[in-house]
Order: structure tokens, then C-alpha cells, then sequence
């Protein structure tokens, strides 16, 4: 497939890395150009462009940008063909993304992006720690493959989200409507779990909507205070994971 990726970031680099070496052809852009766009993130075979550029003649967009910059691609989604479909990578933390009345009032983030750009998208690697995402994908029936839920309104939607979230190394499960999709924002049981097939559909149905925006601030603020000001000490790869299995699960 043809795939237009915006954002080079924790996220967007590995999906370039890893759905260009799947054999798709990958065009990839950030805020800043081209020129920006190290050899690094284009070995697989992908190709650094401008934003337009990215957004150009795709199968598939993918928005890997912070929630609170999607209001500003919006002009670029907008030249996209109605076939085209647009995968939604992002969650909401409104510590760093700045509060969304919407999504605060329990909107799903995911049909709030969807009215932003006034298409429907589909919900996907949103729920997976980058370090994860880079390290820990496997072939195809492998032991123990982690899982990723892919939420979309479309039948069409919905396959190419599966499909490409099997070529980045992980068992796709369909996880239902995008109106659902708060089932794995952050503070859900599957949240950046590394759950497997298996264990996926037990935790989307225990998410609880009335009590993941607190444990997903918790968290941030755990994350933050561990990160952040003199004599952060890194509390290793597999922080993340083990800070959400103790607080969402
Ligand atoms: N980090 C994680 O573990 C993780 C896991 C799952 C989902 N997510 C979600 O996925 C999204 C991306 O996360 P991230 O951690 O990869 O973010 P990040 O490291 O902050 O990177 C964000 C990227 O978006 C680019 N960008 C911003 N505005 C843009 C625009 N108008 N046009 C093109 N590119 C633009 C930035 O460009 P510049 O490089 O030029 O600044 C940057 O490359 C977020 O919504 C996040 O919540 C993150």
C-alpha cells in the first residue's frame, strides 16, 4: 500500500521502519521538513517529504502527532481522497494536550479527532508503549505475540487497520466501534499492557469509563515525577508496562 505517515516521533519512526520493511511504500514527514528526517528512520525504505507531500496520493494516512496538534493537520487530511483511509495513533493526557471539554465529558479521543477532520478514522498502535512497538514485535504465529486493539467504524477501515498492524509485528484484534474506543485510552486494562491475543478481549471488557481518566492521570503524573528534574534516575524499559499492569489492570 501507498502510506503517508505524519510524525517522526517515539511513534511515527517505528512505524516507518517497520511497515516500509513490511514492503509498503512509506512517505514520512514532521513538522520541521525534510531535511530534518535522519537516515536512521528512512533505512527500511521509507521516504522524507513535506507534510503536504505526505498527505498526497496514500492508501493510507497515519497520524502520528501529538491529540492537541491534529486540529492544525486538518487542511492536509482534507485533500485526501474519500478512500483513502486515516489511522489515529494518538491518545489524550490533558497535562500535556491541554483539556478537551469533549473528551473530558467522555468522548471517545478517537471520534473527537474523527470530528476534527471530519472523516472517520480508525484506532490503532495507540495502545502500545513505543519501546514495546520497536522491540518487542514478532512473526506471525509466534508464542507469547503481543496484541494491539484496532477500533474502526468501516468494515474497509477495520481490515487495512488489522492488516497493518499484523505487518508492524502484532496480533491485531478488533476491538470494535470508534464510539468503544475508550476501552483502550489510556488508563484501560489494555492500555500499553503488552497483553496477547488471548488476554485482549478480558481487558477491553473490564475497562471501566468512570475510573481510567483518573488512573491515566495518575499515571502521567508517576511518569512525570519520575522522569523529570535533577537526579531522574531511567527506571528502565519496561517501566511503563509495569507502572499500567499495577494501576489498570
Ligand atoms: N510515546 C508513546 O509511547 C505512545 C504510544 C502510543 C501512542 N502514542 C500517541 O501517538 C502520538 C505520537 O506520539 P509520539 O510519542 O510519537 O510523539 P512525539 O515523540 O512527540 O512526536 C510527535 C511528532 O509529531 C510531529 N508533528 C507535530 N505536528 C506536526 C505537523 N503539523 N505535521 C507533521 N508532523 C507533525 C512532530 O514533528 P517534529 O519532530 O518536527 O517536532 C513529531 O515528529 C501521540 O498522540 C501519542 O499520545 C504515543
Amino acid at each position: 500500500m501507498r502510506i503517508g505517515i505524519l510524525g517522526t516521533g517515539h511513534i511515527g519512526q517505528t512505524l516507518v521502519l517497520k511497515l516500509s520493511a513490511a514492503g509498503h511504500e512509506v512517505k514520512v514527514a514532521n513538522s520541521r521538513g525534510p531535511e530534518t528526517i535522519g537516515p536512521d528512520i528512512l533505512a527500511s525504505g521509507g521516504r522524507a517529504v513535506t507534510s503536504a507531500e505526505a498527505m498526497k496520493d496514500v492508501d493510507v494516512a497515519v497520524l502520528s502527532v501529538p491529540l492537541n496538534c491534529v486540529p492544525n493537520i486538518a487542511p492536509l487530511t482534507a485533500h485526501l481522497g474519500p478512500d483513502t483511509v486515516v489511522v489515529d495513533t494518538s491518545n489524550y493526557y490533558p497535562e500535556r494536550d491541554g483539556h478537551i471539554d469533549a473528551i473530558d465529558s467522555g468522548q471517545a479521543e478517537s471520534l473527537w479527532v474523527a470530528l476534527e477532520l471530519d472523516r472517520p478514522v480508525v484506532k490503532a498502535w495507540n495502545a502500545i508503549g513505543s519501546d514495546s512497538l520497536s522491540r518487542l514485535g514478532t512473526p506471525a504465529g509466534s508464542p507469547d505475540r503481543l496484541a494491539i486493539p484496532v477500533a474502526a467504524d468501516s468494515e474497509q477501515d477495520r481490515r487495512v487497520g488489522l492488516t497493518l498492524v499484523e505487518d508492524t509485528g502484532f496480533d491485531a484484534v478488533d476491538a470494535g466501534t470508534l464510539s468503544e474506543s475508550w476501552r483502550q485510552q489510556p488508563g484501560t486494562p489494555c492500555y500499553c499492557t503488552d497483553l496477547t491475543r488471548e488476554e485482549m478481549p478480558a481487558a477491553l471488557s473490564a475497562a471501566d469509563p468512570s475510573r481510567s481518566p483518573k488512573r491515566r492521570d495518575i499515571a502521567f503524573a508517576a511518569v512525570m515525577e519520575r522522569m523529570n528534574g535533577s537526579g531522574a534516575r531511567d527506571p528502565g524499559a519496561d517501566f511503563l508496562v509495569r507502572l499500567n499492569r499495577t494501576l489498570f489492570m
